[in-house]
């Protein structure tokens, strides 16, 4: 494999810019727990959202001395170059030439930054993008299914979630028997043969419950896993959601699609109340909006239900057709107000 993923260095070039973008994603099936390189501890599936994405200009100047600025919204990031330069030493190993020269890149996401919107899967998704693309430049070919497993894979390097964002649609990461040729080092589309109809078009609204910094990050969530005496359960448990999932996906049974997905969001946060120490990044709001949720669904029978990330915000799912009006007049009177400052991002998935 890793044969496959080394590229070759003769190139004649005195400065080159590329520039791509990538959109973030939502996970129905949580990945949380990792092993070393980057290895996740259970399969996961996500949505690939439309609207929030991370934009990306890079430039690079070969025969420099290695360095990396990074820019974001015009705003010089010292952090972010940092993380960025130890990202490029790791995987130099399937990037022969990446440490030849100097890097400007300019970011910028098309979610306000202080909305707690994580941009580490659109922001490493958009690197890995680019870095493909001079990766064309210096060995001469385009092959479209190579150029995307390999951003995939490079992608997972810099953050496990960001490699499911080079597809559209549900997409998997980590090897599952129920998904054919899913693999561990880079996500794969999940068979569009094998999803009804109603789950390829979906709203994702995120209520932006809370804006700014989490106090603890999914890395250090991450590593909390590995001391967490209910981990090995619940990396089964997502296993076996695989399998039922793939049952509802085809079928089209939308009540059992919103129980499972309920639950694996409420597992990602029970794992984290469940580690030493113990933390919690749901708010009261967040707590206040998933019971209004279930009173409107046992009241309306209407298809409104959640997820979460690692964060306070809540994800309002409820699929992309006309009758959704009731569903929209309902987070308008009554979710909204569980904002910090009637924040809402509004988008979809589709395809
Ligand atoms: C809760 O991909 O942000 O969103 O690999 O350490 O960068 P790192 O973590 P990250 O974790 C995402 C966790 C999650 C669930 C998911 O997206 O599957």
């Amino acid at each position: 494999m890793e044969q496959e993923f080394t590229g070759k260095k003769d190139y004649q070039l005195s400065e080159i810019t590329v520039s791509a973008s990538c959109p973030s994603n939502i996970a129905l099936i949580k990945y949380w727990g990792k092993y070393d390189h980057q290895i996740p501890a259970n399969p996961s599936i996500s949505y690939t959202l439309q609207h929030c994405r991370t934009q990306t200009e890079m430039q690079f100047v070969p025969g420099e001395p290695f360095s990396v600025e990074t820019w974001l919204a015009g705003k010089e990031e010292k952090k972010f170059a940092e993380k960025t330069e130890k990202y490029f030493y790791e995987i130099q190993k399937y990037l022969p030439w990446i440490l030849d020269g100097k890097y400007i890149i300019s970011t910028a996401n098309t979610f306000p930054h202080s909305s707690g919107i994580a941009s580490s899967a659109s922001g490493f998704g958009a690197i890995a993008k680019c870095l493909m693309l001079l990766d064309e430049e210096f060995c001469g070919r385009h092959e479209e299914d190579f150029f995307l497993r390999k951003a995939s894979f490079l992608a997972r390097l810099g953050s496990g979630s960001a490699c499911r964002s080079l597809y559209n649609g549900l997409v998997v990461w980590g090897q599952t028997d129920v998904v054919p040729g899913s693999s561990d080092q880079f996500a794969v589309p999940y068979p569009q043969e094998d999803i009804h109809p109603v789950f390829r078009h979906f709203n994702d609204w995120v209520l932006l419950i809370h804006e700014g910094q989490k106090s603890v990050s999914s890395t250090v969530g991450h590593g909390l896993m590995k001391h967490n005496p209910y981990a090995q359960r619940r990396f089964q448990e997502a296993r076996e959601n695989f399998s039922v999932l793939k049952s509802v996906l085809k079928s089209g049974d939308m009540e059992a699609f919103i129980a499972l997905v309920e639950h694996e969001a409420l597992t990602l946060h029970a794992m984290m109340m469940m580690s030493a120490p113990a933390f919690i990044l749901m708010k009261t709001g967040t707590l206040e909006v998933i019971s209004k949720i279930w009173k409107f669904r046992n009241e309306t029978g209407l298809p409104l239900f959640f997820t979460l990330d690692a964060g306070a915000n809540v994800h309002l799912l409820f699929p992309g057709n006309e009758s959704a009006d009731a569903i929209r007049t309902f987070i308008g009177a009554e979710l909204l107000q569980h904002t910090q400052n009637q924040g809402v991002i509004k988008d979809e998935m589709k395809f």
